[in-house]
């Protein structure tokens, strides 16, 4: 009697362990890393080649042009990093860039896909950053998201997420959209951002015209836990690979001082305008579950969270 109660002891505790397996790998591959479906954004806007968008910012010997030019690898080693500038300035818009990243060791390194005029406007610039940060554990990526509006660098609004699969064996899409309603920011068509613009946030929302940026760079001092993992060259060179180049929107003219903007084109889709229709002034359904799906899973780090770092959090992270 008491051998046979053992014996279903362990048969239940075998069977509870079995089915307590099937649950984990079942929600781990299905319900955790697989977004929900969303709109195909990234399918809306014709891709152009990298060297049809962008010209050598700085390190050209490390900017390997593939595929004639379409694609190019942007490399970081011991001698440079290296970076794309884009050929025209824009006015809010649709940008999207699809990147594969260097796999192995990786801490210090950064990958920015980001929008800026700094040059512009070096005391009150705008920003809207997509930073790929390498990672120490795991040999992790993490995507930091962030912006700045009028010079507003004193306040960081930085968040910090996983990304759902791994974005050294693929390209994935990164991509921003800029205008006068809101800033998003997806990953794979998935927002994982948004930014309204309201009186909240006022000054600190990008509104100059800004020039689109691709580059791959040592941040030894910050990427990887506040600096504490730098860049290890002995495992350079770190390659990125870019493809999939869109650049949908308001094209700037001439060189201006924020007044007097002038569009030299709204959108190459005819019916569609990327800076300012319907589909583009909110988020429909399906992109609000795929937010609050990104975030939820996937992000571990908001600024309006910070208490630590703002005794006071920023007024749009409280305003409603
Ligand atoms: C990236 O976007 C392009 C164009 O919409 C699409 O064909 C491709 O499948 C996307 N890649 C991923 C990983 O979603
Ligand atoms: C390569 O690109 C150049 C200029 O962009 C173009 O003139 C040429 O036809 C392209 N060659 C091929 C094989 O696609
Ligand atoms: C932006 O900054 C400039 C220079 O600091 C200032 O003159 C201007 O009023 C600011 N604009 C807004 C909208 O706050
Ligand atoms: C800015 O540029 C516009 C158009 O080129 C010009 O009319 C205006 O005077 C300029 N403003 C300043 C402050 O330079």
């Amino acid at each position: 009697m008491a051998s046979r109660s053992i014996f279903q002891m362990k048969r239940l505790v075998f069977f509870s362990f079995l089915i307590l397996c099937l649950i984990v790998v079942v929600s781990g591959k299905g319900a955790i890393y697989t977004p929900p479906d969303v709109e195909k954004v990234t399918d809306q806007f014709s891709r152009i080649s990298v060297n049809q968008g962008f010209n050598v910012l700085y390190g050209g010997s490390n900017i390997h042009q593939t595929n004639n030019g379409t694609n190019a690898d942007l490399i970081l080693d011991k001698t440079s990093g290296s970076g794309l500038i884009s050929t025209n300035k824009y006015f809010y818009g649709f940008f999207n860039a699809a990147l594969k990243l260097p796999a192995g060791f990786t801490s210090g390194v950064v990958i920015a896909f980001y929008m800026s005029n700094q040059g512009d406007f070096p005391k009150n610039h705008d920003e809207i950053d997509m930073e790929l940060l390498g990672h120490e554990k795991r040999r992790d990526w993490i995507l930091q998201t962030n912006l700045y509006g009028n010079g507003s660098t004193s306040t960081g609004r930085e968040e910090k997420l996983y990304l759902w699969f791994d974005p050294t064996q693929d390209y994935h899409n990164y991509s921003i959209l800029w205008n006068n309603h809101h800033i998003v920011y997806y990953v794979d068509n998935v927002p994982v951002r948004e930014v309204i613009h309201n009186k909240a946030i006022g000054s600190a929302y990008p509104s100059k015209p800004m020039s689109v940026y691709v580059t791959i760079w040592d941040g030894s001092e910050w990427a990887t836990h506040g600096g504490k993992y730098g860049v290890n060259y002995a495992y350079s060179p770190f390659v990125a690979s870019l493809k999939g180049i869109e650049l949908e929107g308001c094209i700037v003219q001439q060189k201006n001082n924020g007044s007097g903007i002038t569009c030299a084109k709204k959108s190459s889709v005819s019916s569609l305008d990327p800076v300012d229709g319907t589909e583009f002034s909110k988020l429909s359904d399906l992109q609000n579950t795929g937010l609050d799906w990104s975030r939820r899973k996937h992000m571990y780090y908001s600024y309006c969270q910070d208490t630590a770092r703002y005794k006071i959090l920023p007024p749009e992270c409280t305003s409603k």
